[in-house]
């Protein structure tokens, strides 16, 4: 537990030791926190819990710190279980006392516990007075899942945004003023790539909704991560960059190989890119040896992606099918993209690539590049030339 203001301490739990989350989903290689927060104002509001292994301990810590008889309100922002997964060991100890969250949270909370609590549904603009601070609720629909929302406390203009503005990473310094500023953006970039994209148009909406409001925010409190403490608004800005079609001057090459083709052809296409334009950042993936949910945060800034693999069984290598799976979900916008790639006989790997590539609605430039068996000099010789016309 540490005081954040006079009335709100964080009561959460900060796990080290996470390495993957959403089952196999998502890496995280710097942890992550359940971020729990209690209010002690005129009424005990307690807003969200952790993770389901975290429960016994949670409660128990959170015994040291309040009588949880003395709990007025529970919020929850959100059910997923890494935020509810404490929520039936917390309500043995008091079970009557109301559960606030929106109507789908309520069916949400039911279909994954199976209890019956005293829920009580909020909506938008429904607001808790608590004493000398009143809490708004603000409907956060499919940023991430259709029951998020996010609590306003006003008096001390403290948003419980939940999810959104989070980040897997865990540090003991919690606040942004206090962490690697570097490890912080990278891991909010992160985050909002693997996880945020496909919702970008009710990021946009629903930011454009609370500016409109014209709120004052003086520290913003996700259910991961640090806090936003200094400037706090800097990650709302970055949001409404990110969820508009974000690119940065980079084209990312992302291959699997069998006997070294496919990767020569990757590295000479860059050679290619390169020749002709020296400002643009290229980096160079094999998606069955480095981490899927890196190369999706690059993709997410690439103005152009590159995707090769060999051709096997009439088909593609399973790590580029595995990749080609998570781009399509993730529906990003406003990229270019081709395929490339070595291949035998059949050969069919581009037209497989390049199919995958215009389902997920990138704007697929050409037909791709092929080369027969090993890629002899001609074969790079056109690998190349390929490179030099996509920038072209
Ligand atoms: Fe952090 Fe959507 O749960």
């Amino acid at each position: 537990m540490f005081k954040i203001t006079d009335t709100v301490s964080w009561v959460g739990k900060i796990d080290w030791e996470l390495n993957k989350f959403h089952g196999d989903e998502y890496s995280t290689h710097k942890g992550s926190s359940y971020n729990s927060y209690l209010i002690r104002d005129e009424k005990t509001v307690l807003i969200d819990t952790v993770w389901q292994p975290f429960s016994q301990e949670f409660v128990t810590n959170l015994k040291k710190e309040i009588d949880l008889k003395e709990i007025d309100y529970i919020i929850m922002n959100h059910s997923e279980i890494d935020h509810s997964g404490a929520l039936c060991e917390l309500m043995e100890e008091i079970p009557n006392t109301p559960i606030y969250c929106t109507k789908k949270g309520v069916s949400i909370i039911k279909g994954i516990h199976h209890k019956q609590f005293n829920f009580v549904e909020v909506k938008t603009g429904d607001t808790l007075d608590i004493g000398k601070n009143k809490l708004i609720f603000v409907e956060a629909t499919m940023l991430h899942w259709p029951d998020s929302m996010m609590t306003y406390m006003s008096g001390e203009n403290i948003l419980f945004s939940n999810d959104a503005f989070g980040q897997h990473y865990a540090s003991e310094l919690m606040y942004n003023d206090k962490v690697d500023r570097e490890e912080l953006y990278n891991e909010a970039i992160k985050y909002y790539a693997n996880i945020l994209t496909p919702f970008s148009k009710f990021v946009v909406k629903k930011i454009e909704e609370v500016v409109s409001l014209n709120i004052p925010i003086n520290m913003i409190c996700p259910s991961h991560g640090i806090i936003w403490k200094e400037d706090p608004l800097q990650i709302v800005t970055q949001y409404m960059e990110w969820a508009k079609g974000y690119q940065e001057n980079q084209i990312t090459i992302i291959y699997d190989t069998m006997w070294n083709g496919t990767r020569r052809m990757a590295e000479v296409i860059a050679e290619g890119i390169k020749s002709v334009d020296k400002d643009v950042v290229i980096k160079i993936y094999n998606s069955a040896k480095k981490d899927k949910n890196d190369i999706i945060t690059e993709v997410f800034k690439s103005k152009m992606i590159l995707v090769g693999s060999s051709t096997i069984n009439n088909g593609i290598l399973s790590s580029t099918a595995a990749i080609l799976e998570m781009i399509k979900g993730l529906k990003f916008i406003n990229k270019k993209a081709a395929a490339f790639g070595a291949y035998g006989w059949s050969g069919e790997g581009n037209k497989i690539i390049t199919e995958q590539l215009k389902e997920a609605k990138f704007e697929v430039i050409n037909d791709g590049i092929k080369a027969l068996w090993n890629p002899d000099e001609d074969a790079l010789a056109q690998c190349r030339k390929f490179g030099e016309e996509l920038v072209k």
